[in-house]
Order: C-alpha cells, then structure tokens, then sequence
C-alpha cells in the first residue's frame, strides 16, 4: 500500500480536519525533531495544529554523521523512558535525516507503530519523505541498514521552507530537476529558468506537487527498487563519488550540489551509450552548469578520487559502474555498463573542460 501524500498550503486546510480526526485514536502523539527543526521548525508545527497534545522529544545529537544504529537505540530508549505505547503515533519532522532516522526506529519500536512524516526540507518533500524507505549509514556506507516502512501520512507544508538555508533550497531543487530529466522535459526547462532568475519560490507548490507526482508515480511501478524505481538514480552514480571526494578534501558539496554535476556528466555520456543527441546533450549539460557551476579549486586532480568511490558504490553490479543514462530527454534507461575510461574522459572534459 502506497502512503497518501497530503499538501497543506495554509494553517486552515481541510486536512486539519482529517489529521484531528486521526489524532484522537493514538494514545499519545510524539513529535521528534533535530538540533534545528527544534528551533525553526517546531513553533510552526505548534502553531499549525493548535490544542493538540503531543509529546515532544528532541534529537539535539542527529545529523547524517550520526545516522547510524546508535541513534536508533537513543530513540528507542527515550521511547521506553516516556513509556510510549503500540497505540501512540511517532510525528517525524525534519529533513531526510529525520525522517530516514525516525521512520526506521518507528518500524521496529514495538514491532512499528504509526508514522507520521513531516519533511522539513526542500529534499525532504520531494524526495527522502516519499516512498517508504528508512535508515541508517553503516561502518561510514549510505543507508546500508533500514527497513520500508510506509507512514500514514506524509505532510507536506511549504511554511516550514522559510528558514531553510539556501545551500539546502538548491539540494532539493537539484532532485526536482532529475525528475524533469527523467520524465517531464518541460518541468525540467522551467525549473532551470527559476534557478537561472533567482526566483526559487515562484509556483512553489506547484513544483513539489509535479515532483511528488513524478516521483510517486515512479515508486507505484516499483515499490522494492527491482527495476524502474533505479531510473531515480540518474545523477547519483557519478553524484555521489563527487560528493564523497568533495567532502574528503574539506571543500563539501550539498548532496544536490553534486547530483547536478553528475547528472552533466551523465548526460554528457549519454550521446554514445544511450543515443540522445549531441545538440540536447549539449543544451543540457549548458544549463546544468549554469546554475550550478563547478566549484572553484575543483579540478582534475579529483578525478582519480571519483573513479575511486565509484567502484564502491552499492549501486554497481558485478563491480562494474552501472549508470542511469538518458536516450532522450523524459526517456531513461537503467543499468548501463560503461568502460571506466570513458567515465573518466567524460568527468575531465564535462567539469574540468580538458
Ligand atoms: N529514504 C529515502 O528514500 C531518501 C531519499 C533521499 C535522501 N534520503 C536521505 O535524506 C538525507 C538528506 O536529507 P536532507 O537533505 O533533508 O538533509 P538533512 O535532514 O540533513 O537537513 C539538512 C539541514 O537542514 C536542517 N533543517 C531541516 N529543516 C530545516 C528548516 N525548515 N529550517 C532550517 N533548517 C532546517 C537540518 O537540521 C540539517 O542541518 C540523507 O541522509 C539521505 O540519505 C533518503
Ligand atoms: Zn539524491
């Protein structure tokens, strides 16, 4: 059963009605956030459903560094010490570390009880909230421990955005313009031209409404990730080796950042192992790295480094780097094989022109 995913564009919704109704049959509700949706996110949640009872618990210590088994035992423990009960509701509200951390410790608390997911980041809710995945980071691997587990609702009020950083706007607005990439070339136009004018905020709603669409749609085909649901991956092989070497040498990257510039990369491979036109390509990766533009001091000397992660990322088969590529703009194909020195070609010459 896929989760119902519900907007709320202001404190009056109809949807205050629904959640009301779903919040008088949990004994108690418990809310739970980190060190900044504590501060910045918690008073809009108070002031949203207003006369409500819930119990909150603060996760000062989570951020991705510690989204490990650890903080799942910490969550249980303050569950235990507040004698939470199998008929309570967990809240989780914050971005994908939140929800990823608190979706897994709800689907094992007690054998899992209700979930409740209220992204608080850009990322968060068109992406990490949807779909039922949760969490943890293993021995320093990516979310190599977790469960799917679908929460009742996931929430989605743009109100929480207002104190999130910029950095972070263009991480999730990097995932949105996968989605037009791999399904909706149109969207993906848009949303460059908004980037391109500074305008992030402009249709708003709109956008998060088209990529949880996409996004949802995509989940629909493919709850377990067999097949179709790895199209989302576009972006993330090359993606995610920038954004490991990008952090090891003390220059990090937002996870967005360099899902852009691996997505330039791919579409840039794209015309010889997928057929799409040299000229899209081209217009592509041009626009691509007009709003997000290689960062100064990055340059072939990490080039060595990517090829490195890559061949540890969990995503290969058979060791072999297997890369989401585009044979046309809204047409994806998955798994494909590509010799590692045309990746490397590809990396200097699309982000290091050489
Ligand atoms: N489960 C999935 O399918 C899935 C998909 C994509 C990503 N993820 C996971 O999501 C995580 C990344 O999520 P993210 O990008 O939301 O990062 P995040 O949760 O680390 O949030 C980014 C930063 O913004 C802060 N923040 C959150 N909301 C805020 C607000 N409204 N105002 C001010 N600050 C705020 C957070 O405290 C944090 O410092 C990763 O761990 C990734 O593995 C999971
Ligand atoms: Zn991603």
């Amino acid at each position: 059963m896929i989760h119902p995913v519900q907007f709320i564009r202001s404190a009056s919704d109809a949807l205050q009605t629904l959640l009301y109704t779903h919040w008088k049959k949990y004994s108690q509700v418990v809310v739970m956030t980190d060190k900044n949706t504590s501060e910045h996110c918690l008073s809009h949640f108070r002031n949203t459903f207003v006369n409500r009872d819930f119990i909150h618990i603060p996760l000062p210590e989570l951020t991705e560094e510690n989204k490990k088994l650890r903080s799942i035992e910490n969550i249980v423990a303050k569950l235990m010490y507040t004698q939470v009960d199998r008929n309570a509701a967990i809240v989780a509200l914050g971005g994908g570390v939140v929800t990823d951390t608190v979706g897994f410790a709800a689907s094992v608390y007690k054998r899992g009880i209700h979930l409740y997911l209220i992204p608080t980041t850009l990322l968060g809710m068109v992406d990490a909230a949807l779909g039922g995945k949760t969490g943890v980071n293993f021995n320093g691997i990516k979310n190599q421990v977790g469960s799917f587990y679908f929460p009742r609702e996931v929430i989605i009020d743009p109100g929480y955005l207002a104190t999130l950083p910029r950095r972070e706007w263009e991480s999730g607005f990097a995932e949105m313009i996968k989605h037009g990439l791999i399904a909706d070339y149109a969207y993906f136009e848009q949303l460059i031209n908004r980037l391109a004018a500074g305008k992030m905020t402009d249709k708003l709603m709109e956008h998060i409404i088209r990529s949880v669409e996409i996004k949802m749609r995509i989940i629909q085909t493919d709850f377990r990730e067999a097949g179709k649901r790895k199209i989302l991956n576009f972006g993330h092989t090359v993606g995610h080796a920038l954004e490991t070497c990008a952090l090891q040498s003390g220059t990090p990257l937002s996870h967005g950042y360099a899902v852009a510039l691996g997505m330039a990369v791919e579409t840039a491979l794209s015309v010889e192992f997928a057929g799409l036109e040299k000229a899209t390509s081209r217009k592509i990766i041009r626009r691509l790295l007009e709003v997000y533009p290689v960062p100064e001091g990055m340059d072939t000397a990490m080039t060595d480094c990517i090829m490195e992660a890559m061949k540890h990322d969990k995503k290969n088969s058979g060791g072999e780097p297997s890369l989401v590529l585009l044979q046309a703009p809204g047409m994806p194909v998955c798994n494909k094989k590509i010799p590692e020195s045309e990746i490397r070609e590809a990396i200097n010459h699309t982000l290091f022109s050489v």
